[in-house]
This record gives C-alpha cells, sequence and structure tokens, in this order.
C-alpha cells in the first residue's frame, strides 16, 4: 500500500483505517494538533495558499499543488514504499532483516531519538509564526507557509511512529510536543538553536539554510535506522526538505545578488542608505546561524551514538555508500579538541567520533552554498567574499565550548571577545537596521527592495502569480 488515502480524517498510507485503536488515538490529537496551529502556527490572517501536499511517496509526481485555507491543509502520515528485503546496513545486527517493531532493549533509546527529532518541527514553526506580517513577496510568503505546514507534518510523522510503536508512554511524548514551545522560559523546546528567535527574513533564509540543513543530516541517520518505519518516514521527509534547502539557498543567493547590484551600480560598499543589507551584516547573521547549526551536532565525541550505532538505531550519512565494514570496531577518526588550552585535535576511535564525522558531511554540504554565494559576487565582478567561520567561533557545545575565538580561528581572551564579538555577530544596531527593511509587500509581482526576484516560481507559475490570497 502505498499511495495516501485521502478519504480518511488523517490522510495516511499506513492502513489507518486497519487499526482502529490507534486511529482513535491519533484522531483525538488531531483537535490538539489543530488548537497548536491556530495559537502557535501562523499569525498573518490568509484566504488560501497556494500549497504542495503529498498525494504519493514515489516519483516525480508525488505532490499536487493548489489553493487551500491553511487550516484545511490535510496533514497525514505517510511512509516511503517497504522493500520487503531491507536488511540493518550496520552494526552489531548488521546483515538481520530490518525491524518492523521496536526491540525492548532499544525502546528507550528509540523513543528518545524520535522525540527530539519530532521537538524540532513544530519548533521551527513556532520561531518562523510572525515573519508573514513582513513577507518581502507574495512568492516568499507562499515558501514560509509551505515551510510551516510541512514541519507540521513532520510533527505528525513523528508523532504517528509514538503511538503506533511506544504505547501509552509514546502518546504522552506525543502530547508533551505539543506543550513545549520555543523560547519558552517554564518549557522550552530541547535544543538550544530551536529556542532563538527568527525575527526577519535574512534569519529565516539562514535559518532554512543552516538550521534546516542540519535536519537534513540528522534525518539521514536516523534513514539507516534499522527499525524500518523510522527509516521509511524519514526517507519521505527527507523528500520534502529539499524544498525547504531549496529555500534558504536561493533565499541567501537572492539577498546577495541584491546587494552586489546595489553596490555595482552606486560604486559603493555601504548600501545601507541605499535600503539593501551590508555584506558585512550578510556575514555577521551567516556567522551565527552557522554556528548555533554546528552546536546541534552535538559534542564531538559521544559514547551513546556510539552505542546508537553498535545497536544499529542511528547510522552515517549515506551509509551503504561508505567502503568499510560497516562495524567502525578498529577505525579511528580525527576530532576538534583542546590541548593544553589550545585549539587542536587529537584521534578518537570512530565510534565514539560519529557526531564528528556527520558535522563534517554538513560542513562541506555548507561550503557549497557559500562557494555560490561567491560566485555570484565575483560575477558581479567584485572582489569581496562570504566564508564559513572557524568551528571554535561562537560554540556553546562541545570542544570549544569553553573558550572564546574569532571566525579565523584564533583563540581569545573573555574580555578580547566581549570587545570584538560585535564585529561578527549581528548586534543591536545590525538587527534594528535589518528589521527596519521588513515592510510587507503583498502585491502580485512586486518585491521588497533588499531582495533580488526568484529565477523561477513555484510549479511552473510565474513569479507574478498569486500565491496567497490575504484575508
Ligand atoms: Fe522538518
Ligand atoms: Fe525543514
Amino acid at each position: 500500500m502505498t499511495r495516501p488515502d485521502y478519504a480518511e480524517k488523517i490522510p495516511n498510507n499506513v492502513g489507518l483505517a486497519e487499526d482502529r485503536r490507534l486511529q482513535r488515538a491519533l484522531e483525538s490529537w488531531q483537535p490538539d494538533f489543530l488548537s497548536w496551529w491556530e495559537s502557535m502556527g501562523p499569525t498573518l490572517p490568509t484566504q488560501d495558499v497556494y500549497l504542495r501536499t503529498a498525494t504519493d511517496v514515489r516519483g516525480e509526481g508525488w505532490a499536487t499543488f493548489g489553493h487551500v485555507p491553511m487550516i484545511d491543509y490535510r496533514w497525514g502520515i505517510f511512509l516511503a514504499d517497504r522493500d520487503p528485503d531491507r536488511r540493518v546496513a550496520f552494526g552489531a545486527h548488521k546483515g538481520d532483516p530490518a525491524w518492523q517493531k521496536v526491540p525492548g532493549e532499544y525502546r528507550a533509546e528509540l523513543q528518545r531519538l524520535i522525540v527530539i527529532q519530532g521537538d524540532t518541527e513544530p519548533a521551527s514553526v513556532e520561531q518562523q509564526r510572525n515573519l508573514g506580517a513582513t513577507a518581502p513577496s507574495l512568492y516568499d510568503l507562499r515558501n514560509l507557509f509551505q515551510v510551516n505546514v510541512e514541519e507540521g507534518r513532520h510533527l505528525w510523522a513523528m508523532v504517528y511512529l509514538l503511538h503506533a510503536y511506544f504505547g501509552r508512554e509514546g502518546r504522552e511524548e506525543a502530547g508533551e510536543l505539543l506543550h513545549r514551545n520555543s523560547g519558552s522560559v517554564d518549557s522550552p523546546r530541547i535544543l538550544g538553536a530551536f529556542n532563538e528567535e527568527t525575527p526577519d527574513w535574512l534569519s529565516f533564509y539562514m535559518f532554512t539554510y543552516f538550521t534546516d540543513r542540519d535536519g537534513k543530516y540528522q534525518l539521514g541517520t536516523l534513514k539507516e535506522s534499522a527499525f524500518d518505519p523510522l527509516s521509511r518516514t524519514c526517507e519521505f521527509m527527507l523528500k520534502e526538505e529539499a524544498h525547504h534547502m531549496m529555500v534558504g539557498t536561493t533565499g541567501v543567493d537572492r539577498v546577495v545578488e541584491r546587494t552586489a547590484q546595489v553596490m555595482v551600480e552606486n560604486d559603493t560598499d555601504d548600501v545601507t542608505a541605499l535600503g539593501a543589507i551590508p555584506l558585512p551584516v550578510i556575514q555577521k547573521y551567516l556567522n551565527f546561524h552557522y554556528s548555533v547549526s554546528l552546536d546541534l551536532f552535538g559534542g564531538e565525541t559521544s559514547t551513546n551514538v556510539a552505542n546508537y550505532y553498535t545497536a544499529g538505531l542511528k547510522g552515517r550519512w549515506l551509509e551503504e555508500r561508505r567502503k568499510d565494514d560497516h562495524l567502525l570496531g578498529d577505525d579511528s577518526i580525527m576530532v576538534d579538541a583542546l590541548r593544553e588550552g589550545e585549539i587542536g585535535q587529537v584521534e578518537v576511535s570512530a565510534l565514539t567520533g560519529l557526531n564528528t564525522d556527520l558535522r563534517r558531511e554538513y560542513i562541506a554540504d555548507c561550503a557549497g552554498g557559500v562557494k555560490r554565494w561567491n560566485r555570484i559576487l565575483e560575477v558581479a565582478g567584485l572582489p569581496q567574499r562570504l566564508y564559513l567561520p572557524h568551528v571554535a567561533f561562537n560554540r556553546r557545545v562541545g570542544a570549544f565550548a569553553s573558550i572564546e575565538a574569532s571566525p579565523a580561528g584564533e583563540r581569545l581572551t573573555a574580555s578580547e571577545w566581549e570587545a570584538r564579538k560585535g564585529q561578527w555577530l549581528p548586534t543591536d544596531t545590525d538587527k534594528t537596521f535589518v528589521r527596519s527593511l521588513m515592510q510587507p509587500v503583498y502585491q502580485r509581482g512586486k518585491i521588497a527592495a533588499w531582495v533580488a526576484p526568484p529565477r523561477n516560481g513555484i510549479n511552473g507559475q510565474p513569479f507574478d502569480y498569486e500565491y496567497v490570497h490575504l484575508a
């Protein structure tokens, strides 16, 4: 069974109609989800939005596009097709048939992994809830809402697993996912970056580039899981994530493009008075979002993650393409570390260094974005370049959490850091300036002055398409 059933109250391709108990449990969670969406979701009133909805899980035509009132969006449960021959690709259970049920011995760990992933999905909706009020175009507004409804669906994906496989505890955790809130003092979201604000659209593009990309890598490791329903869930989520990456990548492209254009036309680096975002401010936003996203990968070494790997719960990025024994018992890896107080590296076992392995894949991917943004500057004939700051810069988690370093990786004292951090991270003045540019543009085909229009519209529609009907 692969095609989602849309006649159901909860669209799904998991045969929910045949499991009455589970169906009832999820149907009783559904109104809580909807009231969470109403109170914590997008604040801008709209009639409808040109959204894609998953209608199949494979092939090109997996989604259908149309104008829908957001509250009527069909959030559903979609898993990628089951491969009946799938086998565990790594760890102590390598070669065994993939698990269709949760083994008792790994129950607590699997539940924890699912809760942590699940917690990030609604968090980003909460972080982005006020952005509609300052959208630079209807096209951008639509993309924001598309990302929001799909993060809501990703919450559904995790809640399904909790309900279907983790009994009463799972149902309780599903409830908690709606009770924690981003930035809340009493019950914040689990991970730091998901309690930060996303107050403006430059932050939104940086978030979807750097922080959603962290999500892509985390989902990539869960897609390798021996627990097959988790693997299939993540596989389909990754398909949706591709659009979120596109929003971030092309969003930053368009900001850089517009800034470069204003710099060239006016032969100046200081574009502040001309209504564009200066390159040093773009760099500061990049520095911030990149460094907090690196924190999401956890410490450089982790015995928990080593155990998850050996148990088969969580693999490596593209596990099956790795040319090694997929056990890693004898291998080693160099990881970042403080050596006698200085920034350096140490050798550890490959298993304990798995967080570093994943983070390296992520960093290489992020470098691709910087390369494309620098290409835009190069084509414009400008000498300036953007860069990724050093891994020790602005870290709150891992080997360098206890020290301060410049983006170039030079070690700083606390007072040097205090004196200079405003050169590298957005200051209140920068944030106020960026916010001052955030005036909404809701006319068809029009766009704010600080960002270039996109090269392509959505689903073959032109840029001046009526992507959103405001209320
Ligand atoms: Fe997501
Ligand atoms: Fe996402």
